[in-house]
C-alpha cells in the first residue's frame, strides 16, 4: 500500500486550472521530489493534500484512509506534516517557543493537556524541551534560542519550519523549498539528516518525504524518485537519473533558457 496516492485531482483558480489530472504515488519511506517550472502547481498539490485547499475533484488517499477535503489540522493528527514555501514562524515568540508550541499548533488544539494529567504533562513538556534543543543544536540554531523568530535570516527561518514540523513526529512530511535561501554547507547537513530520518529503523518506519525544490542537483541526491509537473499534470517521473536523460523534462524545466 502506498503511503499517498493522489488521483486524477483537479484544482482551478477562476480560470486558471492549477492542477488538471495530477496523479501520483509515494511509496512508504521514500523521497520523492517535485520538480516543475513557476507555476506548474508543485505548491497548490502541497495544499490540497494537506488540507489547506479543497480540490475540485479526484481523490487524495494518505495511508490507507481518503483524506480529500480534510481539514488541515485532521490531516496533521494523522501525521502528514507540511512546511511553507514561505515560512510560517510565529515571529513575536522565541525560536525556542515556536518549537514547544509547535505541537499545538500543527494539531490545531491543546491535545496534551486535554486528555494527561498535570504529571504527564509536565513529563510531556519537558520531553518536548529535550527534543527542540536536540532539532535546534543540530540545525546550529541553539544559540538562537531566545531571539524572537521574527529576527532569524530568511534561511534560519525555513531551518526552524523544518525543527517544528519535526518536533511532532510525522509520518510523512511535505517540505517547500527547504533549502532556499539555506548556506550550501548546512543545506547538505540536512540532507544527510533527510535520508537519515528516511531510514530511521524504529517502529514508526523511516519517515516519508514529499519535497519541492529548485535546486536540481540537491533534489537529485536527495530523491529516491522523481515527479515533474508542468501545468497542472504528471509529465514525467522516474529515478533521478531517468528524470535527468528525459528531454520533456528538460524542455519543459529550461524551455525558455
Ligand atoms: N490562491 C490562488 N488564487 C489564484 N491563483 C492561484 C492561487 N494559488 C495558485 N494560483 C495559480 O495557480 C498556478 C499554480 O501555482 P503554484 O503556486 O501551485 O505553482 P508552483 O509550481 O508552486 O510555482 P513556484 O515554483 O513559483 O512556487 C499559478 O498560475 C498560480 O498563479
Ligand atoms: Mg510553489
Amino acid at each position: 500500500m502506498p503511503m499517498l496516492s493522489v488521483h486524477n485531482v483537479e484544482k482551478s483558480f477562476g480560470g486558471i486550472k492549477a492542477l488538471d489530472g495530477c496523479s501520483l504515488e509515494i511509496r512508504k519511506g521514500a523521497i520523492v521530489g517535485i520538480i516543475g517550472p513557476n507555476g506548474a502547481g508543485k505548491t497548490t498539490l502541497f495544499r490540497i493534500i494537506s488540507g489547506f485547499e479543497k480540490p475540485d475533484s479526484g481523490t487524495i488517499v494518505f495511508n490507507g484512509e481518503d483524506i480529500g477535503g480534510a481539514a488541515s489540522f485532521e490531516i496533521a493528527r494523522k501525521g502528514l506534516i507540511r512546511t511553507f514555501q514561505i515560512p510560517k514562524a510565529l515571529t513575536k515568540l522565541t525560536v525556542e517557543e515556536n518549537l514547544l508550541l509547535a505541537p499545538q499548533f500543527q494539531y490545531g488544539e491543546r491535545i496534551w493537556n486535554v486528555w494527561l494529567r498535570p504529571k504527564d504533562v509536565k513529563r510531556q513538556e519537558a520531553e518536548n524541551i529535550k527534543k527542540a534543543h536536540a532539532l535546534l543544536e543540530f540545525l546550529g540554531l541553539l544559540h538562537l534560542k531566545h531571539e524572537y523568530a521574527g529576527a532569524l535570516s530568511g534561511g534560519q527561518k525555513k531551518l526552524l519550519e523544518i525543527a517544528r514540523a519535526l518536533m511532532v513526529d510525522p509520518k510523512m512530511l511535505l517540505l517547500d523549498e527547504p533549502f532556499a535561501g539555506v548556506n550550501p554547507t548546512l543545506a547538505l547537513r540536512i540532507l544527510e539528516w533527510l535520508k537519515e530520518l528516511r531510514d530511521r529503523d524504529n517502529e514508526n518506519d523511516g519517515i516519508t518525504i514529499m519535497v519541492i525544490e529548485h535546486d536540481m542537483p540537491k533534489l537529485m541526491q536527495l530523491s529516491d524518485y522523481i515527479y515533474v509537473l508542468n501545468k497542472g499534470k504528471v509529465i514525467a517521473s522516474g529515478a533521478p537519473e531517468e528524470v535527468r536523460a528525459n528531454e520533456r523534462v528538460v524542455e519543459a524545466y529550461l524551455g525558455g533558457a
